[in-house]
Parts: structure tokens; C-alpha cells; sequence
């Protein structure tokens, strides 16, 4: 982390033409992501907005490939991942943190090794550690490491899912409404430590967020409706 901390790592992210249609389950269809064009540039922090259903979840499940658009192109850190076959897309998946409304962590496990499990299928623990305590430090967890996810605030949790997401060392993370389970004052909070992340390792972001309040600390605000890219500004 030392040497990451000071330079960045940020991935441009760039979305052309992206549309993904649902069935609707009444025999048509939902066009819940509807030809949207979107640039990033490296180290930038996008808020998403836009009332419910208005395809925000379905733009970053597009942009983390945990979903396949019907149409559109995007490119990340200069590989156009539409184009890219399933090996290289989970080496992709690996340079991208999420971070989620519920915190999902592992219950069973402490806070250290929910950050560390993102690494074991890599056979990492050992690194993972080192890092693992650093990360919870920098999202203001030293001294409970040890702690299990029931022994912690939500806003701790939501804290340990940060520093999971970034365990692997992403160039990109997406965050849907990572403070929507968080009363205001810590939703500030978790926003705020997402932006001092964003300033010490450069890491590109882009925050699906209700909250007008928390669109407003971001460099922009992207508006949907109905899936269409309304305004950005
Ligand atoms: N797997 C799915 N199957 C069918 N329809 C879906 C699916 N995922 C999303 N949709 C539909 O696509 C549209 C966009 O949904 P999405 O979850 O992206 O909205 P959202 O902006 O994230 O909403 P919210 O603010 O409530 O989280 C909605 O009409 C939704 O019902
Ligand atoms: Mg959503």
C-alpha cells in the first residue's frame, strides 16, 4: 500500500452507446439501461441519481461485468471489456470493488479476514494481512481487527466493506448507495472516508446514491430516467 498511497491508480472509464432490456413479465420489456454514453477520467468520483428504477444498479452491475449489456461498448483502463472473453473479464472483475447497500460481510468471520477473503482464492493470505490492517487503519478501524461483524456499528461494517473492496487494489470501485442503510450522519461519514480514499490512492468511483447531499461532494452528477442519461453536471 505504501507506494500506492501517492501515486494514482485511477482507471478511465469509458461507456458508449450501453443499453440492457429486461422482460418485463407481463411478455415485454424493461429498458432499464437505454443507450447511455458516459467518460470518466482516472481518479474521478461519479454519483449516479435518479429515482427508483431509473437503471442505476443495472449500469454498474454493466460496468463491473457482473452483467452482459445487450448493446454498447465499454472500456475501462483502456480494455474495451464488451469485447473481452470470460477469462479475461474475471481478471477484469478482479480490478473492481464493490461495495453494496448491505455490507455483506461474512459473519463468522473477524474484520480482518472479511477483508482479507477477496484474496484467498489467490492463495494471498500472507500479503493480505499486512494489507488487511493497513486498509482497516485507513478507513478508521485500527485496534478492531478482531472484531466480528455483529460486534460492530453499521457504519463499521459499511467501513469493513470498504476496505474489502480495496484489499485487491481496484482501479475502479462502485457503490451502490453504500450509505442507504446508514443514518445521515454517518452516510456523511462514509462518504467523506470514500473521498479521502479517493484522494490518497486515486481510485476512480462512481456512487449510485439517492441522497442530493452526497451527489453534491462528487465531481459530478449523472441523472437518469427511465434508464436515459438526462443531464450530467
Ligand atoms: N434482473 C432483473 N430482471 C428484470 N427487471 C430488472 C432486473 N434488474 C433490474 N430490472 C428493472 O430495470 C429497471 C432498473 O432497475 P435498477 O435496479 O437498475 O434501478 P435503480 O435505479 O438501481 O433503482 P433503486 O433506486 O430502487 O435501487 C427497473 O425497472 C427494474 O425493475
Ligand atoms: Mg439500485
Amino acid at each position: 500500500m505504501q507506494s500506492s498511497a501517492t501515486t494514482s491508480r485511477g482507471a478511465a472509464v469509458a461507456v458508449s452507446g450501453l443499453s440492457k432490456a429486461f422482460p418485463s413479465g407481463d411478455g415485454g420489456t424493461i429498458t432499464a439501461v437505454d443507450h447511455a454514453d458516459l467518460d470518466i477520467a482516472p481518479g474521478g468520483v461519479v454519483a449516479l441519481t435518479g429515482p427508483s428504477g431509473s437503471g442505476k444498479s443495472t449500469l454498474l452491475h454493466l460496468i463491473g461485468a457482473i452483467d452482459v449489456p445487450d448493446a454498447g461498448a465499454i472500456t475501462v483502463a483502456g480494455t474495451e471489456i464488451t469485447a473481452s472473453g470470460r477469462r479475461a473479464l474475471a481478471r477484469y472483475r478482479r480490478t473492481v470493488g464493490f461495495v453494496f447497500q448491505r455490507f455483506h460481510l461474512l459473519s463468522a468471520l473477524t474484520a480482518r479476514d472479511n477483508v482479507i477473503a477477496p484474496l484467498l482464492p489467490y492463495g494471498k493470505r500472507g500479503a493480505g494481512l499486512e494489507r488487511a490492517t493497513e486498509l482497516l487503519a485507513a478507513v478508521g478501524l485500527a485496534g478492531r481487527e478482531d472484531a466480528l461483524p455483529s460486534q460492530l456499528s453499521g457504519g463499521q461494517q459499511q467501513r469493513v466493506a470498504i476496505a474489502r473492496a480495496l484489499v485487491g487494489e481496484p482501479g475502479l470501485l462502485l457503490a451502490d448507495e453504500p450509505t442507504g442503510n446508514l443514518d445521515s450522519a454517518t452516510g456523511t461519514e462514509i462518504i467523506e472516508l470514500l473521498l479521502t480514499l479517493n484522494a490518497d490512492f486515486g481510485t476512480t468511483m462512481v456512487i449510485a446514491t439517492h441522497d442530493p447531499g452526497i451527489a453534491a461532494r462528487c465531481d459530478r452528477t449523472v441523472l437518469l430516467r427511465d434508464g436515459v442519461i438526462t443531464r450530467v453536471e
